[in-house]
């Protein structure tokens, strides 16, 4: 059997009945064998402080990086706020981000932006700017296909099923991500 790649699923969303935690789990269910997705944890990590992470970095922060240290390469998933990437999510990026030179995001690893609203623009602009960050942490995003989910709210019944309809767009994104993970890891 080829070999099975750690992925790190970051959902940009702290809400209980979150749309992107719902498409995160589809994605997870749609992987191919190659990827192995697990969601680590961002609502626990505290504002980022340079202060607070000098020379006891709080537990959170710890076992953040390490989470991330451990992973092959990183699938976000996240909605747009004012635009923009949400807060707690931006605050996880800083957070894995330090000390400076000893980044957990790690070096040249492979990723992919999901975003996903109920609006029609489908969170492009935290896609986007998570994209941005990504050129300065030296994580290698998926280029196509882009991802932005619009009118997400439809996406999932009252049980939390995915319809017929969104799951042949899903299955073409994990599929071409994984091609992408292959491809930046080389194996
Ligand atoms: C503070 C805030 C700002 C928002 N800004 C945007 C926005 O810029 N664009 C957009 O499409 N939706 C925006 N929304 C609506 C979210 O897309 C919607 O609440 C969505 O369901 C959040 O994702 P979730 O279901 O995964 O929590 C915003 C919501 C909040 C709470």
């Amino acid at each position: 059997m080829s070999q099975v790649h750690s992925i790190a699923v970051i959902v940009g969303s702290l809400r209980k009945d979150s749309i992107n935690r719902k498409v995160a789990h589809a994605l997870a269910e749609l992987a191919p064998s190659s990827l192995k997705l697990s969601i680590v944890e961002i609502g626990d990590l505290p504002l980022y402080n340079e202060d607070i992470d000098a020379d006891s970095p709080p537990a959170a922060y710890t076992s953040f990086r390490e989470a991330l240290k451990g992973a092959d390469g990183f699938l976000f998933v996240t909605p747009e706020y004012n635009r923009s990437v949400p807060g707690a999510l931006k605050n996880a990026i800083d957070v894995g981000s330090r000390p400076y030179g000893k980044s957990a995001w790690g070096s040249a690893k492979p990723a992919a932006v999901v975003s996903a609203s109920p609006g029609a623009i489908g969170g492009f602009g935290a896609n986007q700017h998570l994209r941005q960050c990504f050129v300065f942490l030296d994580v290698l995003c998926m280029q196509q296909p882009e991802a932005y989910l619009g009118n997400a709210g439809t996406f999932f019944d009252e049980h939390g099923k995915l319809n017929e309809k969104t799951r042949p767009f899903l299955q073409n994104i994990i599929d071409a991500f994984a091609g992408h993970v292959a491809r930046t890891l080389k194996v």
